[in-house]
């Protein structure tokens, strides 16, 4: 479950504020993917963060899994994303100097799982990267690199995934791989916080949130 409480975030720069979330109250039960839009600048990247316990909140509580992550020391929240919680970066965030499939292994250096390579082996195939198995991310286009950071995310089964625009460097194709993926993870239970512009008409969400310079104007859910 994803719980937010009245969550604004105020960065301070100089003699400027910028007010990148305002108020913000939303919900998301556990097995849900929620949609969340907005135009470039209205805080999207802002709320993923905050959820991943990244930054801190200015004002408000979230509630992250049973996780009260407001209040949590950060070495408690580097725990949440090993153990809990796996984040999709818009700028991917890859190891340049590890290959595609070391970099999708990450993940189990801090938790234990049982096959971690063929379960790698498995994303990449599902993501359609698998022939870039010991490229370096320098060796890789933009949406290969994307893939690789979703099936790094994916590795650990994670109980929420926060995926701040998975699709926005790929191919029609290569972006269906990616929400079908993401589908196939909703099916099994997992909690979802999907930013997209696109995945709207193919993704079908649960529920969906639109922020407007970091308030919340619109929530619908699924009829
Ligand atoms: N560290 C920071 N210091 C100052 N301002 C910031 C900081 N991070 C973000 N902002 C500002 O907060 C606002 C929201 O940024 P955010 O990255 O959340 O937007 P976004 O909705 O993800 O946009 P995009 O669609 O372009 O990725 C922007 O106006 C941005 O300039
Ligand atoms: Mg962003």
């Amino acid at each position: 479950m994803i719980l937010l409480d009245n969550v604004s975030k105020q960065f301070v720069r100089g003699k400027e504020t910028v007010f990148a979330l305002d108020a913000v109250s939303l919900r998301v039960e556990q097995g849900q993917l929620a949609l969340l839009c907005g135009a470039s600048g209205s805080g999207k990247t802002t709320l993923i963060n905050l959820c991943a316990g990244l930054a801190s909140p200015s004002k408000g509580t979230l509630h992250i899994a049973d996780n009260k992550v407001h209040a949590m020391r950060q070495a408690e929240r580097a725990a949440m994303r090993a153990q809990q919680v796996a984040v999709v970066f818009q700028l991917f965030h890859l190891i340049p100097y590890l290959s595609a499939v070391e970099n999708i292994l990450l993940p189990s250096l801090t938790v234990s799982l049982s096959d971690p390579v063929p379960r790698a082996m498995q994303l990449m195939e599902q993501l359609g990267i698998v022939h870039r198995i010991n490229h370096r991310p320098g060796e890789m286009s933009a949406g290969e690199r994307q893939r690789c950071a979703i099936a790094r995310a994916l590795l650990t089964d994670p109980a929420i995934i926060l995926a701040d625009e998975p699709t926005g460097n790929l191919d029609k194709e290569s972006a269906a791989m990616v929400l079908e993926t993401l589908d196939t993870c909703r099916k099994k239970g997992t909690t979802i916080l999907l930013v997209s512009h696109q995945a709207v008409d193919t993704i079908n969400p649960d529920i969906m949130f639109q922020l407007d310079h970091g308030k919340l104007v619109k929530e619908e859910s699924k009829p």
